[in-house]
């Protein structure tokens, strides 16, 4: 994005500065989070696995009934076209589709076409692998946390409970065992090996956890996901989140007390080999 023009946005169908973007007050997103979203990243203002984020999106549409309006095709156009209009270069771009706008009611309204949005914002590059401070808290969200819903309270109540108390992000527990943390998922690293919980309604699929898997195996590290109790988690050597915006994180400290050795090897050598992978998927 150039110096002092406006930020642009899509709203259904069309482009137009961000801050000129108007909603009705009756959409079901505004009245009742009746909403599903999906966020990436444009880099070198080239869309980085597309495909991977508009199948998920696809799979959150279906999953709340609402018919996808535009197809892969369209989607790729327009959120091409969303960063071209915002100058290239690094973008988080987010896209989201409302059940549209309706007269308050709990049940679906018929024949409402749904409100489509995206807007993208400048993406600042990492250096290298960041290291943050997390805190373990009680996962106490919905039990469809795979669907990428917009009502997202209760993951800002968790979030904002975290950085309360010091820290970036929050391991979630649920039944003594780690779900994810409130916008990412969770690794873990015991001798040599790494674990993440394996994909269930009670977490979020994510794209970044799904290619840091493959890219793990390709290099022969060991991966398993299966459940990480609190027990491995406080016993690990190295944990992790992984997200969209910010790859590859890991915890120096989780409720105060350094993890491991505190050196996180295998997050460096990870976060390293994912930019290569990065690197090569945009060639
Ligand atoms: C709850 C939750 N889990 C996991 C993730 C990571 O998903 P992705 O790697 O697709 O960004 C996110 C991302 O926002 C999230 O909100």
């Amino acid at each position: 994005m150039s110096d002092g023009a406006p930020r642009i946005c899509y709203l259904d169908g069309e482009f137009l500065p961000l801050a000129e973007a108007r909603v009705s007050v009756l959409d079901r997103g505004f009245i009742f989070g009746d909403a599903v979203y999906e966020v990436l990243v444009a880099l070198k203002g080239r869309l980085f696995a597309l495909e991977e984020h508009l199948e998920r999106f696809e799979r959150s549409l279906a999953a709340v009934h609402i018919a996808a309006p535009l197809d892969a095709a369209a989607w790729r156009s327009v959120l091409e076209r969303l960063v071209t209009e915002n100058g290239g270069g690094d973008h988080s771009v987010y896209l989201q589709v409302t059940r549209g706008v309706a007269e308050r009611d709990h049940a679906f309204p018929v024949n409402v076409a749904p409100t489509v949005f995206a807007m993208c914002r400048p993406l600042t590059p990492r250096e290298g692998l960041d290291r943050v401070d997390a805190v373990t808290l009680t996962d106490n969200r919905w039990l469809r946390c795979d669907i990428k819903a917009t009502a997202l309270l209760a993951n800002l109540l968790l979030r904002n409970l975290a950085l309360a108390a010091g820290a970036y992000e929050a391991v979630l527990l649920r039944d003594g065992e780690v779900t994810e943390g409130s916008s990412s998922n969770v690794f873990v690293v015991k001798d040599g090996r790494v674990w993440t919980p394996p994909l269930s309604h009670l977490i979020l699929p994510g794209v970044t956890r799904a290619l840091l898997l493959d890219v793990l195996e390709g290099c022969g590290i060991e991966v398993a996901e299966a459940t990480v109790d609190e027990a491995l988690l406080r016993a690990a050597d190295e944990v992790w989140f992984t997200s969209t915006t910010r790859d590859l994180v890991a915890v120096a400290r989780l409720d105060g007390r350094v993890v491991g050795d505190g050196t996180q090897p295998l997050a460096e050598r990870a976060w390293r080999e994912f930019q290569r992978y990065k690197e090569f998927r945009l060639r």
